[in-house]
C-alpha cells in the first residue's frame, strides 16, 4: 500500500508539470460558431451550490431542458456543432435550456463552500442533483418562461437524476411533459464485462483518494484526466484510446466517432464530479437496487433504517420514454426493460434503430440527426 502510495504521488507530481494543450472552445463559443447566440445564468440551489445554465432562446411556449450525464457538462450537446442536439432543436424553434450539475467545470461554485479547500463542497451524488439542483434549474426555466412545465431530454445519469426528482419530490412529476429518455441509466445490474469490472473497482479508487485528500475526481486538474489527456489527446491515440478505454465501457461504434472528431471529445470530457457519486453508482451496481447512497453504520442516524431506502419508482409518474441501443453496454437492454417493469408511466421504449447504437452515440454519433433526432421529435410533438 506504502509503495502505491509514494509511486502514484510521483506520477501525480510529474503530471502536475505537464503543461495543459490550448484551451478547448467553451460552451458559447460552441453554439456561437453554429450560429446561435446563447444567454447564461447563474441559478442557486436550496444548499447554496451555483450552477450554470444555458439557454438558446426559442418559442417560450415550447421549452425544453437537456441535462447531461456522467462527468459530462453542457458541451456534450453542441459539440457536433451543427449535427447537434441542442442546435437541432434550437432549429425546430424550441426554447432549449442546457444544465450543469454541481461540481462540473462550469458549475463549481457554492455560496459559501469553496471547491478548492472545503471537503464539504463535494459531499454530494447523483441524489444531489436530482434532490436539489433539478428542482431550481427546472423551477428558473418555468420562470423564465412563464410555461407551466417543461419537457426534459437527459443522457445517461441525466436520467437517474429525473428519477429521484420525481421519487422524491412528487410535486415536481408535473411540471415535466415528458422525459426523453437517452441511454437511461437506473439499475446497473446487466453490465458488460469491461464496465462491470470498472464499477467494481471504484470503490478502492475512491478510498484511494480520499486519503490522499482528493474528493473531486476527473476534472481538468486531477491526476485521472491529466493520464487521459497527455495519453489520449491526440489523433495518434485514436485507436487504442477508443478500442481500449471508451469503446469497452461503451459500445464499439467506430464510424460514429470518427478520428476527426474524437480531439474533441477528449478536449472536453471527462470534467469533474465527486468521489461520493462514483461510490454512489457502484453501489447501485454492487446492491443490485436502485437506492439513496449507503451510509453503512451511519444509515440508522440518517434513515432511521440500517439499509438506505430504495427509490420509489412508483411515485415517478411523469411521461417517460426510453431510447436504449443493442450495442450499449452500460445502459444494458435487461437493466432498461427492469426500469420500464417499475415505472408507471413509460409513453414509448425504443430499440434505436442503428445495429451499433452504444452508450455515446446519443450525443456524439455522427449520424444521430439520421437515427436518433426523428425519434426525439416525434416524442416531443406527441407529448411535448
Ligand atoms: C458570434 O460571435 C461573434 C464575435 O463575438 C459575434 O460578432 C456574432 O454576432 C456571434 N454570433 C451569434 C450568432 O451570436
Ligand atoms: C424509526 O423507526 C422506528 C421503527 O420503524 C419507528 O418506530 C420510529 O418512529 C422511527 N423514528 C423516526 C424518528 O422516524
Amino acid at each position: 500500500m506504502k509503495l502505491i502510495i509514494i509511486f502514484l504521488s510521483t506520477l501525480m507530481v510529474t503530471l502536475s508539470l505537464l503543461t495543459r494543450s490550448d484551451t478547448p472552445m467553451d460552451f458559447i463559443e460552441m453554439a456561437n460558431d453554429s450560429g446561435y447566440p446563447v444567454g447564461e445564468y447563474d441559478v442557486v440551489t436550496q444548499d447554496g451550490y451555483i450552477l450554470k445554465l444555458f439557454h438558446i432562446p426559442g418559442d417560450k411556449s415550447k421549452p425544453v431542458l437537456l441535462m447531461h450525464g456522467v462527468i459530462d457538462s453542457a458541451d456534450t450537446f453542441v459539440l457536433r456543432k451543427k449535427r447537434s442536439l441542442a442546435i437541432a432543436l434550437a432549429n425546430a424553434g424550441y426554447d432549449v435550456w442546457i444544465g450543469n450539475n454541481r461540481g462540473n467545470k462550469y458549475s463549481r461554485r457554492h455560496q459559501y463552500l469553496d471547491p478548492n479547500t472545503d471537503r464539504e463542497f463535494w459531499d454530494y451524488s447523483f441524489h444531489e442533483f436530482g434532490y436539489y439542483d433539478l428542482p431550481a434549474i427546472i423551477d428558473f426555466v418555468l420562470d423564465n418562461t412563464g410555461a407551466k412545465s417543461l419537457s426534459a431530454i437527459g443522457h445517461s445519469q441525466g436520467n437517474s437524476i429525473f428519477l429521484v426528482l420525481g421519487a422524491t419530490r412528487p410535486e415536481y412529476n408535473e411540471r415535466i411533459r415528458v422525459l426523453v429518455s437517452l441511454s437511461p441509466i437506473c439499475y446497473l445490474n446487466n453490465l458488460k464485462n469491461t464496465a462491470s469490472q470498472v464499477l467494481k473497482l471504484l470503490p478502492a479508487i475512491t478510498r484511494f483518494l480520499s486519503i490522499i485528500g482528493q474528493e473531486e475526481i476527473f476534472s481538468e486538474d486531477t491526476v485521472f484526466a491529466r493520464v487521459f489527456r497527455y495519453i489520449c489527446g491526440s489523433k495518434k491515440s485514436y485507436s487504442f484510446c477508443t478500442n481500449e478505454i471508451l469503446f469497452r465501457l461503451a459500445g464499439s461504434d467506430p464510424e460514429e466517432l470518427e478520428v476527426d472528431f474524437y480531439p474533441s471529445v477528449i478536449a472536453h470530457y471527462p470534467t469533474g464530479t465527486s468521489n461520493k457519486n462514483a461510490i454512489h453508482l457502484s453501489q447501485v451496481g454492487a446492491r443490485r437496487t436502485f437506492a439513496e447512497f449507503d451510509y453503512g453504520y451511519r444509515n440508522l442516524d440518517i434513515y432511521n433504517t440500517t439499509v438506505s431506502p430504495e427509490y420509489d419508482l412508483s411515485k415517478v409518474t411523469m411521461k417517460i420514454a426510453l431510447l436504449a441501443g443493442l450495442n450499449d453496454e452500460l445502459s444494458t437492454i435487461k437493466d432498461v426493460t427492469l426500469l420500464r417493469n417499475k415505472l408507471p408511466n413509460v409513453v414509448e421504449y425504443s430499440v434505436v434503430n442503428h445495429k451499433k447504437f452504444n452508450h455515446i452515440d446519443a450525443v456524439w454519433g455522427r449520424n444521430m440527426h439520421v437515427y436518433l433526432f426523428p425519434i426525439i421529435f416525434d416524442i416531443l410533438s406527441k407529448h411535448g
